[in-house]
Order: C-alpha cells, then structure tokens, then sequence
C-alpha cells in the first residue's frame, strides 16, 4: 500500500481508502440489511492490508453503516485507522442540531474523536443552513476540544461555489467526485488543482461511478483500453487516471467483495503519478465522449430545478435515468429508483406545473423528460 502526506496534516494516509456504504446485504432492497459476518471479513481484511482510512456517513445504509463499523473496529482496530464521518447538515434545523448528531456519531462509531470530520455534501441549500445555524463555529468548538482531528467537507454543486467555500475555512481537506467520465462535472479537474494549491488534502469519490465504470462495459469502451497496450481491467484503467493526479491524495472505494479489496489493493501498491502518456490521456477522452453520447436528458445536476412542489429528487431521477443508458445498467438504475424514491415523490407525480422549467438553465423539457424515465425506472418495457 502507498501512503501519502494528508495535505498540511501531520498524518499519511493509505492511497485507497474505505467506503463504507456498499457493504454486502442480506436483503438487497433493504441497504439497512447490512450482511455483518461478510462486511466484518471484508473490513478487517482491508486494514490487515493496508488501508487506513474508513469514511463513513450519517445516512449510510440507512444509519446502520456508522454503527456496524462501530461495532467492528473491536480488537485494536480502531487504533489502526484513520475514522472518517460526516455531519448530516440537510438535518440542522436550528443551532443546537449539529451537537446532537455529532454527539450520536460518536455514541454509533464508538470513539471518543473522528480523526477526520466533513460537512456532508456542500452545496447551495446546505452552505445557506452552514451559514444559518453557525456550524462552522462548531466544527472550531469541536476541534478545540479534540473531538475532530481535522475539518473538511464533500460537495456535488458547481465549481464557483466549490471555490467559495474552500476559500470560506481553514479546512485540512475536502472530498469531491471525480473520475475520467466527470473530470469536468462539479468540482471536476479544476477544482482538485484549485483547492490542492489551497493546501487541501483532496479526496475522491466515485472514482468507478459506483461500479458504472468497472462491470458490464460495453465492447467500445473495452476496444479502447485495449489500445493502452496494457494489461488492465476496466477498474485498473478509471484508478490509474485518477492515481496519475498527484494532487489526489486518497481515493475512496466502496468495495463490496473480498476480491474486489484484494484487486484495488493490489493496484494501488504500486506508483502511478504522472505515468499516463499523451496517448493515452486521449483514450480517456475517447471513453469519456462515447459514454457522453449516450446522454438522453443533458441534465448537468446543477440542482437549480429545485425545489419541486411535488417533492420530486428532479436531478437525481434524471440522473439515474441517463446512467441506464450510459452504462448500459437499466437494472442498477431501478434498483436505486425502487430503494431510494418514495412512491409519493416518484416522477409520475410531476403535474407538468412547468416552475423548475422556468428555473433550469439548459431549458430542459423537465415533465416530458420525467414522464419518460418514470416508464423506464419503473420497469415498464423500454
Ligand atoms: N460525501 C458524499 O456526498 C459521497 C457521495 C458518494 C460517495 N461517497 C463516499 O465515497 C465512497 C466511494 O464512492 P463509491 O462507493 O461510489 O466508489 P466506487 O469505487 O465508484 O464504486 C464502488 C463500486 O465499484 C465496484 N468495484 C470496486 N472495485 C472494483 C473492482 N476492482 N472490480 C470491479 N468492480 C469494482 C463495486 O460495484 P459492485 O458492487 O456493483 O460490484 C463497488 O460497489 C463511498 O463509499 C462513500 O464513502 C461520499
């Protein structure tokens, strides 16, 4: 395993770290049935090897993530690993909130201190309820007292507002998605070299799209890499060009089997900064542009459509229903329409009202576009 300087940290940590909300279940329309026996073995096998970052989160699986690695980290494994969560901030409804689930995480994650600490997806609505209820005082109260190690936030919104907030606090690090297909979507590439030369640790999510750029890959994609003229998985290509970055200090993966952790883990012991040739730069632009041409709504998830009056998630159900077709994974896309919508706020309640038309600046035909996906999400014929 590779270790890296953590920004102006006094700690290093594993290149590949642990996301801890794709654990194995024993019911896999229930994401709070975490399969313990199995998610224990996968966990303890990762720090066996290596990996000493675990980031975790408020809502994974349900609530039932914080607890169970709590559960696991028995035995001196605690001591092995840096603890990674985030404050639920779409919670905080007045200033005392962020106490009480800060306090909670720690009752669930059993520790006395989160090592590393994020405010939990950054973006309009909850920089406003950050600057509301006073909760970066509370993150300097808490460090204060040794309760967090280090400060830092995750974030999917635009750029501009990305640079704004690394600019807002003197955070140790921040966690933004990125892989070859989304280098310049949120934070994108520019905001990786933004808050690098900032001084931030930066961390990365979604490095495989959710598994989206590691299985089922469709034969072009797999012709392209191919033409690196190295022996690689479809995993190994979206890894390398993230390791390439030497501005990437950690990249987090939720693996969800034992071989899987053994393939990441195996990858990431060797050195992969600045290795890509031009050449092969440009195959990931190639990959990039053919999974791009299989767009069916250019939603940008920029969230301005929001809020809808039907509480319909508009970005997140385009969002899954452009990734069907993208990566050709129509079955993925309903799983996460069935588990994470409520029938009440699904897409087939849109009343064609036309508000988040108005607001959206790609003058997307919003209801027209829900219409469609709710038919295929929901598992009528495509
Ligand atoms: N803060 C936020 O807002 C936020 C948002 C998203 C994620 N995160 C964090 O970032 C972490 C990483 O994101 P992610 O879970 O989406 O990571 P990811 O690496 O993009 O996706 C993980 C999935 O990739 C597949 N995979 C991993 N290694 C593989 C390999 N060697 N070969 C084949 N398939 C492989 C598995 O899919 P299958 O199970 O389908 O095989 C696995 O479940 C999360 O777990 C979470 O901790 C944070």
């Amino acid at each position: 395993m590779i270790y890296r300087p953590f920004g102006k940290t006094d700690v290093k940590v594993s290149r590949l770290g642990f996301g801890c909300m794709r654990f194995p279940l024993t019911d896999e329309n229930n994401p709070a049935k975490i399969d313990e026996p199995k998610a224990t073995e996968l966990l303890h096998y990762a720090i066996d090897s290596g990996i000493n970052l675990l980031d975790n989160a408020w809502p994974y699986h349900r609530e039932m993530s914080e607890k169970f690695v709590g559960k696991t980290l028995k035995d001196g494994y605690r001591e092995k690993v840096y603890v990674s969560t985030k404050l639920p901030v779409w919670l905080i409804k007045e200033k005392g909130n962020s106490r009480k689930y800060f306090n909670e995480q720690l009752k669930r994650l059993q520790t006395d201190t989160f090592d590393l600490y994020l405010l939990h997806a950054l973006g309009k609505t909850s920089w406003k309820i950050v600057k509301e209820f006073d909760v970066l005082a509370f993150l300097d109260e808490v460090k204060a007292a040794g309760k967090i190690r280090y400060p830092g936030f995750s974030f999917h919104d635009e750029l501009p507002l990305f640079k704004e907030i690394v600019d807002a606090y003197p955070w140790a690090f921040c966690l933004i998605h990125l892989n070859y297909v989304d280098d310049d979507f949120q934070a994108g590439i520019e905001g990786l070299e933004y808050a690098h030369n900032k001084g931030l640790a930066v961390m990365v999510m979604e490095p495989l799209r959710g598994g989206k750029l590691a299985n089922n890959v469709p034969s072009e994609i797999l012709e392209i890499i191919k033409e690196s003229g190295r022996k690689q998985t479809p995993a190994e290509f979206a890894l390398r060009f993230l390791y390439n970055r030497p501005e990437v200090r950690c990249v987090l993966s939720g693996m969800s089997t034992v071989e899987q952790v053994q393939q990441n883990i195996e990858f990431t012991s060797k050195e992969h900064v600045n290795t890509l040739s031009a050449k092969e730069l440009s195959l990931y632009a190639r990959a990039k542009e053919i999974y791009k041409s299989r767009i069916k709504v250019n939603c940008t998830q920029c969230g301005y459509c929001m809020p809808c009056s039907q509480k319909i998630p508009i970005s997140f159900i385009l969002g899954m229903y452009n990734d069907a077709y993208m990566y050709e994974a129509i079955e993925d896309s309903r799983w996460m329409y069935r588990v994470f919508v409520k029938p009440e706020n699904r897409a087939d309640k849109c009343t064609a009202c036309s508000e988040c038309e108005e607001k959206c600046p790609q003058k997307i035909s919003i209801a027209e576009h829900l219409k469609k996906a709710h038919k295929v999400l929901s598992e009528d014929k495509v």
